[in-house]
Formats: C-alpha cells, sequence, structure tokens
C-alpha cells in the first residue's frame, strides 16, 4: 500500500512547499509515502506506473491541488486521476468543475432549495443586465465567475448603480477573461459570515467558525484579496447552538448536492431574513493556518497531524482500500 502525494506548489501559502512537507511528515508517520513533483500529466502517469510495476497494486493519491501547474492552470489532476482510474482522496473531476463555476454551484443549490443570493452572469462588455439589476436591487456584489482564493474582490466589488457595475464586470471580463457573477449583497443590520469545514468520516465531523470582522481593520465587511495577501482574516467560535444546528445542516446539504467526498468547506453568510451559500469550496486550503485545520483544533482539539491522517485513512476506507 502507498501513497503517493502530488506536490503541486502555487504562490498561495496552503500549497507552499513547508505545506507539503508537512503533509508528508504526517502521511508518512502511518504510511510508505512516495512524493512526486511535476508539470507533466505524462511524468505523473509513468510516475504511478512504475510503482505498480513493482508490485504496489494499492495506491492512494494524495492530492489537493487543481493542476500539475498552478500559475497556467494545466493538467487538471482530479480529470487525469479520475480518468486513469485511480483512486483519490477528495471529489471527482466533475464535481470540482461544478465547485469552480459559481453559478453552475448555485443553479444547483437553488433547484434543491438551498438558499443562495439571487444571481446573473455578465459574459460581455456593456452586456444589457440593466433589467436583471434592476429585479434584484442595488447595492449589488461583482465577482469572478470561476476563481477562488478571494481573488477579484475588494470594495470595487459592491456597486451601487448601473455605471458601477458595468465599470465592474469589464474589469473583470478583462483582467480575468471570464465572466463576472453579479449578485444580491447580504449585508443588513444582522449580517454574519461564516466558513463551515465538513471532514467525511463516521460521523462525519463539522468546523463551523464565524469570520471575525471586529477584529480585522477593514472598512467593509467582507473577505477581500487585500485581507487575505495581508493575512488579517480572523475567526472566532460560535456559541448559538441554533445557529451552529443551521450552519451544519446547510453545509451537509451543500456537500451532497454537489457530491462532494471527503472533505469540503462551505462559506456562508447571513442577513435579518436568513441565510445563503455563497460557494463551497471542495479543495479548502489544508494548509496549518487555513481556516479548516485552524477551526479543527480549536473545535475538536485535533491538531494538523492527526487531521491529515483521519483525512486519508477515512478517504482510503471509502475506496475500500483499508479496513
Ligand atoms: N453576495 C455577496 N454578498 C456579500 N458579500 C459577498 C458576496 N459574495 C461574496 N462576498 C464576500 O466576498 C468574499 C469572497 O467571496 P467568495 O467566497 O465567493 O469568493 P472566493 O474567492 O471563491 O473565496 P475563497 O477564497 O473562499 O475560495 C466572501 O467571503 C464575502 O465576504
Ligand atoms: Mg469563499
Amino acid at each position: 500500500m502507498y501513497i503517493v502525494l502530488i506536490k503541486s506548489y502555487s504562490d498561495k501559502p496552503w500549497r507552499s512547499p513547508e505545506t507539503y512537507q508537512q503533509i508528508e511528515t504526517s502521511l508518512a508517520q502511518k504510511w510508505q509515502v512516495q512524493s512526486i513533483e511535476t508539470q507533466e500529466p505524462t511524468e505523473l502517469a509513468q510516475f504511478i506506473q512504475s510503482l505498480r510495476n513493482h508490485g504496489n497494486e494499492k495506491i492512494f493519491v494524495f492530492n489537493i491541488a487543481e493542476y500539475l501547474d498552478e500559475s497556467r492552470k494545466q493538467g487538471f489532476i482530479p480529470g487525469l486521476l479520475d480518468e486513469w482510474k485511480i483512486p483519490h482522496l477528495g471529489s471527482t473531476a466533475e464535481t470540482v468543475l461544478t465547485a469552480m463555476n459559481k453559478a453552475k454551484t448555485k443553479t444547483l443549490l437553488k433547484s434543491m432549495g438551498i438558499p443562495t443570493p439571487q444571481f446573473f452572469i455578465a459574459e460581455t462588455v456593456g452586456c444589457d443586465c440593466h433589467a436583471q439589476a434592476e429585479k434584484i436591487g442595488y447595492p449589488l456584489f461583482v465577482k469572478p465567475l470561476n476563481e477562488g482564493g478571494h481573488i477579484g474582490i475588494g470594495d470595487h466589488s459592491i456597486v451601487h448603480n448601473s455605471d458601477q457595475m458595468h465599470t465592474e464586470i469589464n474589469n473583470i471580463l478583462q483582467t480575468y477573461k471570464e465572466p463576472a457573477l453579479v449578485e444580491e449583497y447580504i449585508d443588513d443590520a444582522g449580517m454574519r459570515e461564516f466558513s463551515v469545514g465538513i471532514l467525511y468520516g463516521e460521523p462525519n465531523l463539522f468546523t463551523p467558525v464565524e469570520i471575525d470582522f471586529d477584529a480585522m481593520p477593514t472598512k467593509t465587511r467582507i473577505l477581500s484579496f487585500e485581507s487575505a495577501e495581508d493575512d488579517i482574516e480572523r475567526i472566532k467560535l460560535i456559541d448559538d447552538l441554533a445557529v451552529k444546528e443551521s450552519l451544519i445542516k446547510l453545509t451537509q446539504d451543500t456537500f451532497n448536492a454537489v457530491g462532494a467526498k471527503d472533505y469540503s468547506r462551505v462559506d456562508i453568510r447571513m442577513n435579518t431574513k436568513g441565510y445563503y451559500v455563497l460557494e463551497i469550496n471542495v479543495m479548502p486550503g489544508l494548509g496549518p493556518y487555513s481556516f479548516l485545520p485552524d477551526a479543527a483544533e480549536s473545535i475538536h482539539g485535533m491538531s494538523y497531524e492527526p487531521l491529515i491522517q483521519r483525512l486519508a485513512a477515512c478517504a482510503m476506507r471509502r475506496h475500500h482500500l483499508i479496513e
């Protein structure tokens, strides 16, 4: 039995050499680990094949990245592994692709009665979307359709009129070469934001935390690219049992709706009217200081190494690789 760890570095702290080193150390305490650092699908295929040729039939891939080459978004790892029928950590390629497209996810959630902000997609410069914007009502929140890591998000994302909306849509189209998602802006006196990790197992474990905007020196109560870059994002535990229960149910429902596997993190905002699922991250940051590991330690007393080991063990059990 071998675990193959694919090291796909990026400039994100949760895909740094240090993070991969800590993951490797955690896995190596329990299993035999073989690591590979490559940006080439053929090299990855040969690596796995050579392990098999040496009589290692049972192979599990521990992967936490979308791409072999993160900077050029090439070598879609879940797609390669699914195609080669190799058991791996996390969701199938189909689910990863759904979750990467926020509108696709939201359409699915809506069809299942899971609340999410009203929205429309703007695909062209100067799009004729006046009526759709008026129907939802300003202010609106404009963000790139397919990014993560708060890319393209800042105070400029909140638009108060048609001119501002078009400027923001055009910026996104030009900068990211992808459509813009225009959403109802969730923010009133009762606004709170949460991030809820889910770890598959028996039972599933949840790590609901609240974004502590009061502890963040920002003008606007959103998580922006700047707040991530400046490392000023703070979380706090939630005392209210009813709120926690609602968040856990929404998270489980969202996880099931997209058919996610092993682990995810669901971002949820609320206002005086209710809860809204913003998105599901099916490959959330697993760096030692990312929201999910941080919350797992505070809520369940589960430190980094046991967390990584539990993730691997539950996923391998799901694939019938271990008892
Ligand atoms: N409709 C909205 N109303 C209010 N705030 C929003 C809305 N959509 C996004 N935000 C704010 O922007 C932040 C980032 O948005 P979102 O989670 O959709 O993007 P992301 O870049 O994919 O995030 P992640 O880094 O978690 O992958 C949210 O955490 C929230 O603070
Ligand atoms: Mg998010």
